[in-house]
C-alpha cells in the first residue's frame, strides 16, 4: 500500500497528535505517502486532503487537540454522502485509512470498509468508553486534569467548611469520576453505574459531618446524572456543609498529553500503520493487557463495558 490517509474525528482528545505522528513517520519510513484529512470525515467529504511531511508532525507530540482538526458529522450514516468521500479517496489514489477517534468513528471506519477503502481504527476519546480496549488516548490526560482541579478546590472547601460538587465529562462512562474520585480522595462517587439517590447522598454528607473529622467533602458525578447547581443548593440546604458546584466541562479535554497518552498514541499510530500495511481492514487497535492488538471493528463493539464494582467497593472502603 503506497498512499494512505489519516484523520481524527468525534470530540478531539489529548495524545491523538502522537497518534498521528506515529501513523505519518511509520509510515514514510516504510516508504508509504501520508495525507491528511482535515475536519474527519467532514474533510473526506469535502477533499480537504494534503500530503504530510516529516515536519509537518515536528514537535506535535507534545500538543494537545488534534493538528487535523476534528468533527462530528452525522450525515456520514448517509451512503451517498460515504460516496463522495471514497470518491475523493479513489481520486487520489488512497487505499487505506487510519481513523483515530472513538466509537462514531469506528462505525464510519466500518462503513468506509464494507465499500472498499481499508481502514483501521484507533481508539481515542477522553471517556475510556471503548470496550474492547483497556485504555483509549486520551483519559490519563483528562483525569489528571481533573485531579488538579479538584485538589485546587479542596483547598477552599476545606477552608469553608463546604462540599464541592464537581460535574466530570465521560458521556455515558462512569470511568473520570471513578478514577477521579479513588484519585483525590472523594467523599461520594455518582456515576450511571452507582446510580443517584438525592436522599442517600444528603445522608451519607450527614453521616460524614458527624464523624467530624473532615472539614470538607468532595462529591465527584458524571455528567448528564443530574443538575449540579441544585444538587449542591439541597447540600447547603439538608446538611452542615455549603454546597458549591463545579461543571469542569471543556478543560478536561485540552493540555499538553501526559507520558501515558503520548506512549499510547504513538504504539496505537504505529501498530495501526503496521496493520493497514500487512493488508489487515475494518479492524481497530486495542490495548490488552500489555499488546496491541487488532479486533474486527463489529466485535469489538459488541464488547460491553465491564462493571467496575470492585474499584467502587474498594473507593467506598477508603471513606
Ligand atoms: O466524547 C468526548 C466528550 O468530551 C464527552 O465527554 C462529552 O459528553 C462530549 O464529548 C462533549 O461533546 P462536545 O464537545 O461536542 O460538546
Amino acid at each position: 500500500m503506497k498512499k494512505i490517509g489519516v484523520l481524527t474525528s468525534g470530540g478531539d482528545a489529548p495524545g491523538m497528535n502522537a497518534a498521528i505522528r506515529a501513523v505519518v513517520r511509520s509510515g514514510l519510513s516504510q516508504g508509504a505517502e501520508i495525507y491528511g484529512i482535515f475536519d474527519g470525515f467532514q474533510g473526506l467529504v469535502e477533499n480537504n486532503i494534503r500530503k504530510l511531511e516529516r515536519s509537518d508532525v515536528s514537535d506535535m507530540i507534545i500538543k494537545g487537540g488534534t493538528l487535523l482538526g476534528s468533527a462530528r458529522l452525522d450525515e456520514f450514516k448517509l451512503v451517498e454522502v460515504r460516496q463522495k468521500a471514497v470518491d475523493n479517496l479513489n481520486a487520489l489514489g488512497i487505499e487505506g485509512l487510519v481513523v483515530i477517534g472513538g466509537d462514531g468513528t469506528y462505525r464510519g471506519a466500518r462503513e468506509l470498509s464494507a465499500m472498499g477503502i481499508n481502514c483501521i481504527a484507533v481508539p481515542a476519546t477522553i471517556d475510556n468508553d471503548i470496550a474492547s480496549t483497556s485504555y483509549t488516548i486520551g483519559f490519563d490526560t483528562a483525569l489528571n486534569t481533573i485531579i488538579e482541579n479538584v485538589d485546587k478546590l479542596r483547598d477552599t472547601s476545606a477552608s469553608h467548611h463546604r462540599c464541592s460538587v464537581v460535574e466530570v465529562m465521560g458521556n455515558r462512562c462512569g470511568d473520570l469520576a471513578l478514577y477521579a474520585g479513588l484519585t483525590v480522595g472523594a467523599e461520594i462517587v455518582i456515576t450511571k453505574e452507582t446510580g443517584f439517590d438525592e436522599s442517600e447522598v444528603l445522608q451519607r454528607l450527614r453521616e460524614i459531618d458527624a464523624r467530624k473529622q473532615k472539614r470538607h467533602s468532595i462529591v465527584l458525578i458524571s455528567e448528564k446524572i443530574t443538575d449540579v447547581e441544585l444538587l449542591a443548593q439541597k447540600i447547603s440546604n439538608n446538611t452542615a456543609f455549603s454546597g458549591r458546584s463545579t461543571v469542569l466541562g471543556h478543560i478536561q479535554r485540552g493540555g499538553s498529553p501526559t507520558a501515558r497518552d503520548r506512549i499510547l498514541g504513538t504504539r496505537y499510530g504505529d501498530t495501526a500503520l503496521n496493520a493497514l500495511i500487512n493488508g489487515e481492514t475494518n479492524v481497530c487497535v486495542c490495548l490488552v493487557g500489555d499488546e496491541f492488538i487488532t479486533m474486527d471493528i463489529t466485535e469489538a463493539l459488541a464488547v460491553t463495558k465491564q462493571s467496575r464494582k470492585d474499584l467502587f467497593e474498594l473507593h467506598r472502603r477508603l471513606v
